[in-house]
């Protein structure tokens, strides 16, 4: 299947806020906010000004609402989002050194996707695994603890063979 264009993209937005119509109520807000990013992915600036348009709310308020809450993003991720944990017990067992390695080998900041969109490094706070640190968490689902640096090129490379 072909993967759908910006404008296909946008008008399947534009239906959905149709269909929600907006009560003034700040859920709406955060529902279409919702939509919009399982959309594109991220919520890029075109998108919420659409947005604050069709909804008649402030882009300052939606901008509000989008730093407030960590799950929103404005930036493109990677396909895999790598997130390694800097929480103290971690950071204590070095995870600045393992988050330094990821960089370097991805060669990208913090935040910001690799240029073939594969990968993006996060930083979080305490994963829950403080037993196992130092924790990297992939995609959401896939933990990896007691990591050295030397671990992490392994580590990328069985992404980058999924694709
Ligand atoms: S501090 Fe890293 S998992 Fe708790």
């Amino acid at each position: 299947m072909l993967a759908k264009t910006k404008e296909e993209l946008l008008k399947e937005l534009e239906e959905y806020i149709e269909n929600h119509g907006y009560d003034g109520k700040g859920d709406v807000l955060i529902q279409v906010l919702h939509k919009a990013q399982e959309l594109f992915g991220y919520l890029p600036a075109d998108v919420l000004e659409l947005i604050s348009d069709r909804l008649n709310v402030p882009l300052s308020k939606i901008y509000g609402v989008v730093t407030f809450y960590n799950f929103f993003s404005t930036r493109p991720k990677g396909k895999h989002q790598i997130k390694v944990c800097l929480g103290t017990a971690c950071y204590v067992k070095g995870a600045d050194r393992i988050l330094e390695r990821f960089l370097e080998e991805l060669k990208v900041g913090l935040d910001e996707p690799t240029s073939d969109g594969l990968f993006s490094v996060h930083a979080v706070r305490c994963l829950g695994a403080c037993s196992m640190a130092p924790v990297v968490m992939v995609d959401d689902k896939d933990f990896y603890g007691r990591l050295t640096p030397d671990v992490v090129p392994r580590i990328i490379s069985k992404y980058r063979r999924e694709g």
